[in-house]
């Protein structure tokens, strides 16, 4: 997997530190509310994230998955959206946050924002690892996000390419070759 790699984006430590400002941003903006936040990681991309995110948070707060699908296997969002996998537990009235692993044209967030929100969510926070705000395509953003890249297609910690790399335990660039083949 190593040689496909162009460069690195953000080694196991630099993850290792954006988790922990991200679980502390989180811990302040819950401290003090009685209610349980509920923590939604959206599969499978930011599996990774999720896992280390919700065991750095001091917060108690439950935990539940969704799976949307939007790429295929390519490395151009189609635009479209379907669940996979729902929820298991009810949103209304909770304060949901929502794990991303990148907001890429934005279809995805909006998607999930639609749709926690008609639910019944008491609020609705995002959090992702990755923002790549010049590809957007619709008005939506998230409210914590990690780090901020340009155009390049990134793989490991849970971000594919064709299902692929998911397990890299660091981020990087994939070469081009690999996708315009
Ligand atoms: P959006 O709906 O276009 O915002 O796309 C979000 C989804 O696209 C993410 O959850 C990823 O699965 C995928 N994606 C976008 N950019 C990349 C990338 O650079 N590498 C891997 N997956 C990506
Ligand atoms: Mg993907």
């Amino acid at each position: 997997m190593n040689s496909d790699i162009q460069s690195i984006v953000l080694s196991e430590k630099q993850i290792a530190e954006k988790v922990e400002k991200a679980a502390k941003w989180l811990d302040a903006k819950f401290e003090g509310t009685q209610s349980v936040p509920l923590m939604i990681s959206v599969l499978k991309g930011s599996v990774m994230f999720f896992c280390d995110l919700v065991r750095a948070m001091d917060t108690p707060v439950q935990i539940d998955f969704m799976t949307v699908s939007s790429y295929g296997s390519s490395s151009e969002s189609s635009g479209m959206q379907r669940i996979v996998m729902d929820l298991a537990a009810s949103v209304e009235g909770r304060d949901v946050v929502l794990v991303e692993d990148i907001v890429d044209s934005g279809n995805t967030l909006v998607k999930m924002r639609d749709l926690i929100s008609g639910r019944g969510a008491k609020s609705f926070t995002v959090v992702t690892l990755f923002d790549k705000p010049s590809r957007r395509t619709v008005n939506v953003s998230a409210d914590y996000s990690c780090f901020e890249i340009g155009n390049e297609f990134i793989v490991g910690y849970g971000l594919d390419y064709a299902q692929k790399y998911r397990n890299l335990p660091y981020v990087g660039i994939l070469k081009r070759e690999i996708y315009e083949k």
